[in-house]
């Protein structure tokens, strides 16, 4: 592992050694100084250097430069007369201009590409749906979520009316306690939905209900956003445990009605799990 840029430090020395040779005045030693000094912090070394290591060294140097150049009257005078005289002599009035204006046109560019530096917010890799866990407890009920079941699912064949009953229910909790968030056309995008990261799940979208068990969103509804594994990670979103609030019933019903309201089916059970 090599400590500097073999090609910037040579360049550098060569750059010197040819102002030895064309005996530079004592302005353009300096301005090489300066520059040298810049590229060889900036470049020169294998492993960059701190910007703010950089500004502090090169602070350093300006400020030892001054000194140099201002430790004797006769110094002061053969830095500072080509400057008067490029700025004074009639001949160099044409090469002024564009000094002139390069000067603030760097000051702009250099906020402009400041201020291009694109605005992105930090980025989580967050699983929008994580693996339940294979059993939970809600309300002292213990629930296996790949071989349970909804258990009022079964009335939709056994008893349509109770089925409607339960389903209606659930409706009114929906637009009691979730459409704050998850809108009143089950879209995500209810009226506390703009402020929320993540956003509120959005039932329409048919990676949601159709994908899953009744047990994935019983699960995901009495756990809410603390409840979720670390996969789900930042796992606190604004997604409240129902558990606290409602019973497994209510629960169960506000599922019910979800896939009433959307229409859509759920993810059949596990087979293994069948014929008890
Ligand atoms: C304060 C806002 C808020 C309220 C009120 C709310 N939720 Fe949520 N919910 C969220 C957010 C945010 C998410 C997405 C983040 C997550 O999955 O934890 C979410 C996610 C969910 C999910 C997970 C969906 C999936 O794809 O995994 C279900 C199911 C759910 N909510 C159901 C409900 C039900 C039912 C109610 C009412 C009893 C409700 N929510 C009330 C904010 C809310």
């Amino acid at each position: 592992m090599t400590l500097f840029e073999l090609p910037v430090l040579l360049g550098i020395v060569v750059a010197m050694a040819l102002l030895r040779l064309v005996r530079a005045s004592l302005l353009v030693w300096v301005l090489a100084w300066w520059i040298g000094i810049y590229v060889f912090v900036s470049r020169g070394f294998a492993t960059p250097v701190p910007a703010s290591a950089q500004h502090i060294y090169l602070g350093i140097v300006t400020l030892a430069l001054f000194a140099y150049v201002t430790s004797s009257g006769e110094r002061i005078r053969s830095f500072v007369d080509p400057l008067v005289n490029f700025a004074g002599d009639g001949r160099y009035t044409l090469a002024l201009v564009p000094v002139l204006l390069a000067l603030p046109a760097l000051a702009a560019y250099r906020e402009y590409v400041n201020a291009k530096v694109p605005v992105e917010p930090p980025f989580f890799a967050r699983t929008v749906h994580p693996s339940p866990p294979t059993e939970i407890t809600v309300h002292d009920q213990k629930i296996d979520m790949l071989g349970g079941d909804n258990p009022l699912r079964h009335l939709e064949k056994d008893d349509p009316a109770k089925f409607a009953e339960h389903v209606a229910r659930g409706k009114d909790i929906y637009y009691e306690q979730c459409f704050f968030c998850h809108a009143d056309a089950l879209g995500g995008d209810g009226m506390y939905a703009h402020g929320l990261n993540p956003a509120p799940a959005n039932f329409i979208d048919q990676g949601v209900l159709p994908s899953f068990q009744e047990t994935f969103f019983f699960w995901r509804i009495a756990k809410g956003g603390p409840g979720m594994p670390d996969e789900g990670a930042p796992g606190d979103s604004a997604m409240p445990e129902w558990e606290r609030f409602l019973s497994n019933e209510q629960m169960w019903e506000v599922v019910l009605f979800l896939y009433d309201h959307t229409g859509y089916r759920p993810r059949a059970r596990e087979v293994h799990a069948e014929g008890h």
